[in-house]
């Protein structure tokens, strides 16, 4: 089997404690490092005065992880910076919050550099290289101007945006650029694909594409392909079933009072929808009050890249938002909204899942969104929950039988909670059984496989050392 590199902004090797509090991701890339002998390679999450190119090289339960430390500059350049105040904003339709500053495109440029300087030794002639999201797209074309030849692929879990936006970001010519080193290149759903295909048929004089998702531009040739991330499912669905879930159920379900829960778990993040889902739920109390003190919003959201402007003024906006709903509407006995800051191991968030009569998921963007998947898989099929989801999410493309809403419009966030709040367990029953059914399927080995069987099969002819 072809020994495997997985190269992605932050590693997660495996825990002790099996795969319970793990994502399913970090579990599925784990076990397929362990079974390829291969090595998980990224920053260590530290500091460093001066960056040296010192790799850390550890075993974990299997893994080999290789991690380096950057600089501070470097972090504030290319993380906080580049990907997180230029290209997620752009990338999630909020150009409004994208900064376009030259020292963050340079630094970014740096860091990606000094991946490859550091990761160049790593590599084996036949290894398969797999590089992971928006923080490391020029990755692979550094490794090839470093005569890298090897089968390099690239998985963006972000949606790629519209060209109309991709048009403002000063370097996105180059940028685009850069993916076509990679020998495959993988998107969540087909919509995120084709605003990519958009870009390159008009930005690009006499490239050559296919209808496979070939594109041949100059001596270089490179695969699109959609290729959406699943949850590790029959794991999941296990939590969701062990003893430690149903206390945790039975602990909300005894908090609750014979009210319904309505649940909600995101990162802290403007792009999540967090700020409309409460006015759509605002919506829902003030239009059919009936619901009043008959229901429960908990909301979890962990905070997320703090020290970025965005994420601590959206922190603001829904501290006041929930104060504000909660003074509204609550009486001595009965708190509309729980908004809860902090993170929970998986068993009891598949256990809250569990409890809960509704799922509300409503990004204003998302590359694909997994909590809606683990929503499904976390259902007791004989009295699940719904699904509330966003359009505008890219698991709507698999998820069509979750209630798709449009995550801007409070009365139709609105709507789809009374919708769900009083449908007949027939109809839950039946429109659990066909998500579960995708959520099953296309689960996060099928992803893995498909990826990696793709790149595999797509050998790309050799190209001249030192070409570029
Ligand atoms: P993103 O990658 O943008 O954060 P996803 O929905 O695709 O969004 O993935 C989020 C992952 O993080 C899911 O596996 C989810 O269960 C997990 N998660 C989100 N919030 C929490 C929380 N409060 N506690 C534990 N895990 C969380
Ligand atoms: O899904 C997008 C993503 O950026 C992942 O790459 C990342 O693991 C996750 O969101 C959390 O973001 P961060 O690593 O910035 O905390």
């Amino acid at each position: 089997m072809t020994r495997l590199i997985i190269v992605s902004n932050r590693v997660s090797p495996p825990t002790g404690d099996g795969k319970a509090n793990q994502g399913g991701l970090a579990v599925a890339l784990a076990s397929a490092l362990r079974a390829t002998g291969g090595i998980w390679f990224g920053w260590s999450g530290n500091e460093t005065d001066e960056f040296t190119g010192q790799i850390n090289i550890s075993k974990t339960h299997g893994v080999t992880t290789a991690t380096i430390d950057l600089e501070a500059q470097d972090v504030e350049e290319y993380y906080n910076g580049f990907a997180n105040r230029t290209l997620w904003p752009l990338f999630h339709d909020r150009i409004d919050l994208a900064e376009f500053e030259r020292g963050f495109a340079g630094g970014y440029e740096r860091v990606n550099a000094r991946f490859a300087d550091t990761l160049m030794p790593l590599i084996a002639p036949d290894d398969l290289v797999w590089v992971h999201d928006y923080h490391l797209i020029p990755l692979g074309s550094e490794l090839r101007q470093r005569g890298v030849r090897n089968r390099t692929g690239f998985f963006l879990h972000t949606p790629w945006p519209v060209m109309r936006l991709l048009l403002s970001l000063p370097s996105h010519r180059q940028l685009v650029e850069a993916l076509f080193d990679y020998d495959l290149i993988g998107f969540q759903c087909q919509a995120w694909l084709d605003s990519f295909m958009e870009y390159v048929v008009s930005e690009f004089q006499g490239v050559d594409v296919d209808e496979l998702g070939t594109i041949r531009i100059g001596d270089r040739v490179t695969r699109v392909i959609a290729c959406p991330i699943g949850i590790d499912t029959q794991d999941f669905m296990a939590s969701a079933a062990s003893e430690e879930a149903e206390s945790a159920r039975l602990e909300m379900l005894a908090s609750l009072h014979d009210r319904c829960l309505i649940i909600g778990v995101d990162r802290l993040d403007y792009s999540k929808g967090l700020e409309q889902r409460f006015h759509g739920y605002e919506r829902l109390l003030l239009d059919q009050p009936e619901f009043q003190e008959e229901v429960s919003l908990l909301q979890i959201a962990p905070p997320s890249r703090a020290e970025v402007v965005s994420y601590q003024d959206i922190r603001k906006q829904l501290d006041a938002l929930s104060g504000h709903i909660n003074g509204e509407f609550a009486t001595v006995h009965w708190v509309p909204l729980r908004y809860v800051n902090r993170g929970y191991d998986r068993t009891s968030l598949a256990g809250m899942f569990r409890a809960s009569r509704v799922g509300l998921v409503t990004p204003l963007r998302d590359g694909m969104n997994l909590v809606a998947k683990e929503y499904v898989a976390a259902q007791d099929p004989e009295d699940p929950g719904v699904l509330i989801l966003s359009k505008f999410a890219g698991a709507a493309e698999q998820m069509t039988e979750a209630l798709l809403v449009n995550p801007y419009s409070p009365e139709e966030l609105s709507d789809a909670l009374a919708q769900a709040l009083r449908m007949p367990l027939e109809e839950r029953r039946q429109r659990h059984r066909a998500l579960l059914k995708s959520v099953e399927r296309e689960d996060v080995h099928w992803w893995l496989r498909t990826f990696l069987d793709a790149l595999e099969q797509d050998r790309t002819e050799p190209e001249q050392d030192g070409a570029d």
